[in-house]
């Protein structure tokens, strides 16, 4: 067995010759510049810096080496790596920059080019009114109530004072739904909603009720089967018809600009003293009246348009949901959507608002004041 060589020179190591590091070096720079692709330069470093690399196996060899020899085959092999690791940033940047601009240009878009765009729908007219109207009475501080439209027989009709023989109550009118023994109707307006926010909130009470109802009725230019009312309720205590008016009064407003109003006595079952309220006509202001030259078609030259119901609410209303009369009371009052849509917008066929056809939504809304 041979002692150890302590002449050992680095050179006579095949692997640490600095000619055959110079030539690892120049196979990995060659290597790596001739990678043209992310992928491509992975495998180049894996190849020339990777564990298995010839750089990599040279570097185990230094081990063998007496320590003497050790500092500047150490030194060589660092600097040979050094080398190839900086040829492969150059190159990692180059490629990488070139692969981006390959990207951009293959995912170009021209934003100029005209598009087909899918046709955008339309807040049907009902739907905008009935926020409009909703806004009104929340900045008033009212709240937004809702019930179901399947609706219980007592609370369409026997809570609101409307008896066994009333005849909005005959299925001429009513839509029962089967099996009638159920008392189950399609509520005929949103008056039930009072009862139930009466039943269902605490004193003082101060909702508006917008939503959908029905009826057997004829489905012609100024009727449909089924359509809107919006119902206001307030229950509070020392509440009077002046407050009704009031309240109606800025409600017209809102909606109209600066109209005249005029309650016309009416009759309701669950109000009372109950009236229909009018609005002064907003386009003539009334000069249409007995003026054949100048027709009005949203008032039918009457001067006047009939807007809704209202009134102060029935002590036998309040009786029916438990409420002390003597303490509190209250006034209501329900309004037709399509109704008021038709006046306001100048809408002459309620069956348009139903169709469905996105065009009339657009110039309806178009239309709204
Ligand atoms: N419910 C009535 C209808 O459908 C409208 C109405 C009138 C509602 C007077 C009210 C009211 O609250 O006080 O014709």
């Amino acid at each position: 067995m041979s002692g150890p060589n302590t002449n050992y020179d680095p050179v006579q190591v095949a692997a640490l010759d600095e000619a055959a590091i110079a030539e690892m070096v120049d196979q990995a720079v060659t290597a790596i510049r001739a990678a043209d692709s992310i992928a491509g330069l992975k495998q180049a470093r894996l190849d020339h810096l990777g564990d298995r690399s010839p750089i990599a196996l040279a570097n185990r060899e230094i081990g063998a080496l007496p320590p003497e020899a050790r500092r500047v085959a150490g030194q060589r092999i660092g600097q040979a790596r050094g080398r190839i690791t900086e040829v492969f940033r150059e190159r990692e940047a180059e490629v990488t920059a070139a692969e981006l601009e390959a990207t951009l240009r293959a995912e170009r878009l021209d934003m100029t080019l005209p598009v087909e765009l899918h046709p955008q729908g339309a807040v049907h007219p009902v739907t905008a009114l009935i926020d409009q109207l909703n806004d009104v009475f929340t900045a008033m501080g009212w709240e937004v109530a809702e019930g179901p439209e399947l609706e219980g027989e007592w609370l369409n009709f026997d809570a609101l004072n409307i008896g066994p023989d009333h005849p909005s109550r005959g299925t001429t009118d009513t839509l029962f739904v089967d099996p009638i023994d159920h008392g189950l109707v399609m509520r005929t307006h949103t008056s039930p909603v009072q009862i139930r926010a009466l039943l269902n909130r605490d004193l003082p009470v101060y909702v508006v009720c917008p939503g959908r109802t029905y009826r057997a009725d004829e489905y012609d230019p100024t009727h449909l089967p089924v359509f809107h009312q919006i119902e206001g309720l307030c229950v509070d205590k020392g509440i009077t018809m002046a407050h009704l008016k009031g309240t109606l009064d800025h409600f017209a407003r809102e909606l109209f600009g600066d109209v005249r109003t005029r309650l016309r006595p009416h009759y309701f079952p669950f109000t009372e003293p109950s009236a229909e309220m009018d609005l002064e006509c907003f386009v003539c202001r009334g000069e249409s009246v007995g003026n054949p030259d100048r027709p009005c078609r949203t008032c039918r030259s009457e001067g006047w348009i009939e807007w809704g119901g209202c009134g102060v609410v029935n002590p036998r209303v309040l009786a029916a949901v438990g409420i002390d009369a003597d303490v509190y009371s209250g006034f209501a009052f329900g309004m037709g959507i399509e109704r008021t849509l038709m006046f306001r917008n100048g809408a002459e066929d309620m069956r348009e608002m139903v169709e469905g056809d996105v065009r009339y939504s657009r110039t309806l809304r178009g239309g709204a004041r």
